[in-house]
């Protein structure tokens, strides 16, 4: 991917950020999600008074895609913080979004983790979960 096409969908990952509904964690995350056909498709984590309800970033836009008809992605770019602060940390996507983008991405997916849209990290699915478990398996 090139500098300018990851540093736009990082710019996305940040206004989906503002959008999170975090009232109990405050820890805000906005995920961009770039499908093969060249739309974005952006999530915020969504929080609920029963917190095993809430839905991260990722998995929003993953499902948002899916629903929309998408099922081929290419990258996904990510970014998290603590509301009303600067990003300072990189925010790793959890595991159970790990195995969400097993489900739907290959080899070739490209997992940006930002601080801001000059200051990145890019990981393979292989990188961040190793011997992951997928269809294959049990088909
Ligand atoms: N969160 C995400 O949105 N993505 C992750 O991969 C890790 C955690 C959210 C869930 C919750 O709303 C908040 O961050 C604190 O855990």
């Amino acid at each position: 991917m090139e500098h300018l096409e990851i540093q736009n969908l990082i710019g996305k990952a940040i206004e989906a950020k503002n959008t999170a509904y975090a009232p109990y964690s405050h820890f805000q995350v906005g995920a961009a999600l770039l499908c093969k056909d060249g739309t974005v498709v952006c999530g915020c984590n969504i929080e609920n008074a029963s917190y095993g309800a809430t839905n991260c970033a990722e998995r929003t836009a993953f499902f948002k895609g899916v629903s929309e008809g998408k099922k081929e992605f290419q990258a996904i770019a990510i970014v998290g913080g603590k509301e009303r602060e600067s990003i300072t940390d990189y925010a790793y996507p959890c595991g159970i979004c790990r195995q969400v983008m097993k489900e739907f991405c290959r080899g070739d997916f490209v997992i940006i983790i930002a601080k801001s849209i000059e200051e990145y990290e890019i990981y393979s699915l292989e990188e961040l979960l190793p011997h992951g478990f997928g269809g294959e398996a049990i088909v």
